[in-house]
């Protein structure tokens, strides 16, 4: 028997701590009206002196199971998408797994960048459409700002803390339609970070080089990014059988204005119907659709029924997309 997949809660959250376009003026050789006119970011968050991972995602994961209405012993499984978890090991999906007493639940993290929750969520809903599982806890949460070289004014200014939480269910009426992902290993050179893996681990050498933070070629990954949101876009609608000018809502990965704007113009997309927030948030990698989706959710702006859009890409180079018939 096959089941349908859909999110039955949401929830987010971000540190309480703001960096704003001036502060960087503090500390570098840029400007508030470089950044919001390039990028069209203002602010980030950022977490405070301690503050890590799970502190900021247990309080997504908690809201979602709250506004989904089940018990965390309901929970069969719990996926973490990050690339900047608390500990290597542990996973930082078992650390949530025990703050939740999810004690039912199996846990993994996923590495997918910033296309990790479109990939964490192509995962849970196999789980769900094959029968093996019922409840999912799918999370993105980055704290970016870990791995972000605040000397380099090309990155620096783009990253920002987050994490949103969905939880994945049988759903009766609409759900996930489609789910598509892609990869592209010739470009791991645009948007890497050298050291702290096992091909060159962590020495004082590589802390003085500056190599465990991220090093990308900005307009390599834009030029990628632009191309692959439209036709990532153009498979996830194909695949459930819809057309383009079916999409009512659409919520883009947040890593620059431009990206966004470019790739809704090739859809044809009215910009009331694309959900923007990076002039908050900046680029969250893997938290910024979840933290979209959850916000877009909560002020109304997606009603049931509507076909709901959500589209990704990042590091690796991966990419992917997802079709909802929203049914909240
Ligand atoms: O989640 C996926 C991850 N990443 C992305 O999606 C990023 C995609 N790329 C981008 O968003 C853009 O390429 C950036 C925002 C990173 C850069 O914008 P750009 O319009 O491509 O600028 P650029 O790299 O071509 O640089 C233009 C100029 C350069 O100066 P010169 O060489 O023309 O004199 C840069 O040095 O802007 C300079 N610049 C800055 N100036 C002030 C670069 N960063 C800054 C800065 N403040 N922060």
């Amino acid at each position: 028997m096959k089941y349908t997949a859909g999110i039955i809660g949401l929830g987010s959250c971000v540190p309480d701590r703001i960096m704003n376009n001036f502060d960087f003026e503090k500390i570098m050789d840029t400007s508030d009206e470089w950044i919001r006119t390039r990028t069209g970011i203002k602010e980030r968050h950022i977490v405070s002196e301690g503050e890590a991972n799970t502190d900021i995602s247990i309080k997504a994961a908690k809201r979602a199971i709250e506004d989904a209405k089940i018990d965390p012993k309901d929970l069969d499984l719990i996926i973490v998408s990050t690339i900047t978890p608390d500990t290597v090991l542990p996973p930082t999906s078992c650390l949530i797994q025990e703050m939740l007493g999810a004690t039912n639940a199996a846990a993994f993290d996923i590495s997918a960048a910033c296309t990790g929750f479109i990939y964490a969520l192509t995962i849970a809903t196999q789980f769900i459409e094959n029968g093996m599982y019922k409840n999912i806890l799918v999370i993105g949460a980055e704290i970016l700002s870990s791995i972000t070289d605040y000397t380099d004014r090309t990155t620096s200014i783009l990253f920002g803390d987050g994490a949103g939480a969905a939880i994945l269910s049988r759903v009766d009426e609409g759900g996930i339609l489609s789910t598509y992902i892609g990869a592209d290993g010739s470009g791991k050179d645009y948007l890497f970070i050298p050291a702290g893996g096992s091909r060159l681990g962590t020495s004082v050498q590589t802390i003085e080089q500056n190599l465990h933070t991220v090093k990308m070629a900005g307009n390599e990954v834009f030029k990628f990014a632009v191309r692959k949101m439209e036709e990532a876009s153009l498979e996830a609608i194909k695949k459930a059988g819809l057309k383009l000018e079916d999409v009512d809502f659409l919520i883009p990965h947040q890593a620059n204005i431009r990206i966004i704007n470019s790739s809704a113009k090739r859809l044809n997309m009215d910009m009331e119907n694309v959900y923007i927030n990076i002039d908050k948030y900046g680029n969250m990698s893997s938290a910024s659709i979840p933290v979209a989706l959850d916000e877009a959710y909560r002020k109304g702006k997606l009603k049931k029924g509507d076909n709901v859009l959500l589209v990704g890409f990042g590091g690796g180079l991966t990419w992917g997309s997802t079709m909802i018939k929203w049914n909240l």
